[in-house]
């Protein structure tokens, strides 16, 4: 389903597998986040005060394959036809099939507590998440404490100097374990605080269109 939130479409959908299958997406994106954790990634990043990027990889560079599941493999063909099919519907590129796309493949893993603060992606098109697992003895809506929050995806109106009334133009997607968004990357976004037990673990992939656009065209300085 693709919902045109103010004008700009996010899709919503559940992903197309299994209690064992996501089990062991699940179970993957832990190995991996340990990884990362063990070996800190080698940044390449200009030098700005004490900044740095904590997520300086990629989980679909060919390195990470050795170990990977069955699953993850269908996962990365899920993400290719899903994307297209968003573009053809979204945006009506009829040839998506030529398109060349380049992806990148990052794991996410939080305890209680934790939240993501606004932010919008760079240099990619859009931003596709599945959700592996959102924690225990979670608020249901009926209970949830829209200010305090329990971990929905909170996505911002892109629109400058949005109008009134300014209090209903953000968007609050509830969390599940098998949920799918894709949007937008310049949509800004964020997460509410995750209040639940347990962990909120996930996979975010980066996708950009690099083909069939102005790119080809662009020469060094
Ligand atoms: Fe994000």
């Amino acid at each position: 389903m693709i919902d045109y939130l103010w004008a700009t479409p996010v899709l919503t959908e559940t992903a197309p597998f299994d209690a064992q299958q996501m089990a062991d997406l699940l179970a993957y994106t832990l190995q991996k986040a340990s990884y990362k954790r063990t070996n800190p990634p080698v940044n390449k990043l200009p030098d700005i005060a004490a900044m740095k990027l904590r997520s300086h990889y990629n989980l679909f560079d060919a390195e990470h394959d050795a170990d990977a599941p069955k699953v993850w493999h269908e996962f990365r063909r899920y993400v290719d036809k899903t994307y297209r099919g968003y573009l053809c519907e979204a945006h009506k590129v009829a040839n998506t099939d030529e398109l060349h796309i380049v992806a990148r493949c990052i794991s996410g893993h939080y305890p209680t507590g934790m939240r993501t603060p606004p932010h919008y992606h760079h240099t990619c098109d859009h931003v596709l998440c599945l959700y592996l697992d959102c924690g225990q003895d979670r608020p249901d809506s009926a209970t949830l404490i829209r200010e305090i929050g329990d971990g929905e995806l909170v996505l911002q109106d892109p629109r400058p100097m949005a109008g009134f009334p300014f209090w209903e133009k953000t968007r609050y997607i509830h969390t599940e374990p098998g949920l799918v968004v894709l949007h937008p990357s310049r949509v800004w976004h964020e997460t509410n605080p995750f209040n639940s037990s347990g962990h909120r673990t996930l996979l975010t992939v980066t996708l950009r269109v690099a083909s069939h656009n102005y790119g080809d065209l662009y020469v060094n300085l």
